[in-house]
């Protein structure tokens, strides 16, 4: 099959289009990386080049051997994914004991894959192995109010987890375990990888103060839904707190509480108490 008409290609460059709209990718801001399926790879292996040098991702991630990454090109704008998929993304193979990549198609002009690649690829390890399989996006964008905040609150789980559930009802319906939030660190480092791999063991989510998000899910709808939805809420907790105005009533613990006997979710032990 050809691999612009693969339905996972068409929704990996929905996403970027949308990403685009939402103003969370200003010049190469952002990248996004999906784990191909099985039958999906084997649908479009005739199309797939033999694969050029392989090189170190600097760990070994066992859990990923052998597989088909789609992601985003180093220094590549996501406003011009849906102009020229091409020369914008790229299909990475990892070898047989996860410790290598090789480019098998894309980036038809040069290039490589996104430099955060080592973060996004110790979140498929993590994500697969916990979710039996299901998750397979990986998006990080940069979006203004989710960053504004981390130069508001201390970079805390607890504390970013329990102000965002209290902006919308929803939050806490659609992100039950909180959010993760690393240090401050230099963007494509190892150290960042490894935070980054300490907290999405715990969470979908996790803030990078000062730089931008990470967001998981089994689709690329999940995971940009997930992304929406922090950064709404995360919008509304700067608008309040611009206005300067006291805040008059919110949602409480209790309310937070009797959200999650009514939705039947557990919320991550621990970040109700103490208020
Ligand atoms: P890339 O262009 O290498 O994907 O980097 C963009 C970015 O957001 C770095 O954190
Ligand atoms: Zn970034």
């Amino acid at each position: 099959m050809e691999i612009l008409k693969s339905a996972f290609v068409k929704e990996f460059i929905k996403l970027t289009n949308d990403g685009t709209r939402m103003g969370w990718h200003e010049r190469n801001g952002g990248n996004l990386s999906y784990r191909i399926a099985t039958e999906e790879a084997r649908e479009i292996e005739g199309e797939l080049s033999p694969g050029g040098e392989w090189k170190p991702i600097g760990r070994a991630l066992p859990d990923l051997a052998g597989e088909f990454f789609l992601v985003t090109g180093t220094g590549k704008y996501f406003s011009n994914v849906i102009l020229d998929p091409e020369d914008n993304i790229t299909i990475a193979e990892l070898d047989a004991e996860g410790r290598n990549y090789r480019q098998r198609w894309g980036l038809s002009r040069g290039g490589a894959p996104t430099s955060e690649f080592a973060s996004h690829l110790v979140c498929h390890a993590a994500k697969k192995r916990e979710s039996g399989g299901r998750s397979r996006v990986v998006y990080h964008a940069h979006p203004g109010n989710i960053i504004a905040m981390t130069f508001l609150l201390p970079l805390s789980d607890r504390v970013f987890t329990l102000e965002l559930w209290r902006m919308i009802s929803e939050c806490s319906i659609v992100f039950p375990k909180g959010v993760g939030v690393t240090e401050w660190m230099v963007p494509g480092s190892e150290e960042m990888a490894d935070a980054t791999a300490r907290e999405i063991a715990k969470f979908d989510a996790v803030i990078w103060p000062h730089h931008g998000m990470f967001a998981t899910g089994a689709t690329f709808d999940e995971a940009f839904g997930l992304m929406y939805t922090i950064e709404k809420a995360a919008e509304i907790w700067i608008k309040i707190k611009s206005t300067g105005m006291p805040i008059l009533q919110s949602i409480t613990v209790d309310n937070l509480k009797a959200l999650e006997q009514a939705f039947h979710i557990r919320l991550t032990e621990g970040f109700l108490s103490g208020e």
